[in-house]
């Protein structure tokens, strides 16, 4: 449902038309800006630091503690472990605690701000919930009760193979991968869709030349070429 939710969404992206050339000014008026424009909101949250402080750290913090925390997961799927996957595994150990701590920020900020307690539906809070919970779970197998983690990578190695392993049947890792399970079906189909859906947004992706070059769709230059033809 992950992959194939995302293909699904992603080409619905791709395919709604972009009909207005409506870049946020002030926009770059090159493609090398407008690249790097995107590698600033990629890597800093360019915009949201302008926009509101708070949010910027809360959620930086939640953001690339989350990348870290990934990218210490990928042991489990690959053998032998590469080694810059190695060098990351006490960061990304620490990075669990930087999550839920920048999670909770971005939760407490929709009961404590009123403007954002009124905009807020059950699914921001169930969404926020349910990271948190992911992040809890993972903490307490890391820091609490450790499992069994070279079961759960035979696990899953078996899995990804076609060769069936046990799992584990420690009631915290269980959680764990019931919730991450949870996670990867709304994902597509929730707000999370964010983090691809940025990459489609015209106001950010396009060039600021519209004096240069005229901006005109695929569909609409057809309407051209076909009223011109048909003498209408
Ligand atoms: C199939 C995917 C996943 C598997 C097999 C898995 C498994 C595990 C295991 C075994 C641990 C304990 C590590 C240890 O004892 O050192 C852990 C920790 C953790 N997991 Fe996951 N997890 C998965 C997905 C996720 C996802 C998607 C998130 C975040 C959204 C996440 C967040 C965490 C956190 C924050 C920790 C604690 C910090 C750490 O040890 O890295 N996990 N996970």
């Amino acid at each position: 449902m992950l992959l194939g939710g995302l293909a699904y969404k992603i080409t619905q992206y791709a395919t709604t038309p972009a009909p207005l050339k409506i870049p946020t000014t002030p926009a770059p008026t090159t493609r090398g800006g407008v690249v790097l424009r995107f590698l600033r909101e990629i890597v800093l949250f360019e915009t949201l630091f302008k926009a509101n402080k708070w949010i910027w750290l809360f959620g930086w913090v939640f953001h690339f503690a989350l990348l870290l925390v990934l990218l210490r997961h990928l042991r489990y799927f690959i053998q032998p472990v590469w080694g810059w996957v190695a060098f990351i595994q006490p960061y990304g150990y620490y990075a669990g605690f930087a999550m839920v701590a920048g999670l909770l920020g971005l939760w407490a900020r929709r009961f404590l701000v009123p403007r954002m307690r009124y905009i807020s539906a059950p699914s921001d809070h169930l969404m926020l919930a349910l990271l948190v919970a992911i992040g809890v779970s993972g903490l307490a197998m890391s820091f609490i009760g450790r499992t069994d983690i070279v079961a759960v990578k035979a696990f899953f190695l078996g899995l990804m193979y076609f060769d069936w392993q046990p799992l584990p049947a420690d009631p915290v890792l269980l959680i764990h991968l019931g919730l991450v399970l949870i996670l990867m079906v709304i994902f597509p189909f929730s707000k999370l869709l964010h983090a691809p859906g940025m990459f489609f947004s015209p106001s950010r992706y396009q060039v600021d030349n519209p004096r240069e070059r005229r901006h005109l769709a695929p569909w609409a230059a057809k309407l051209e070429t076909d009223a011109e033809g048909g003498g209408r």
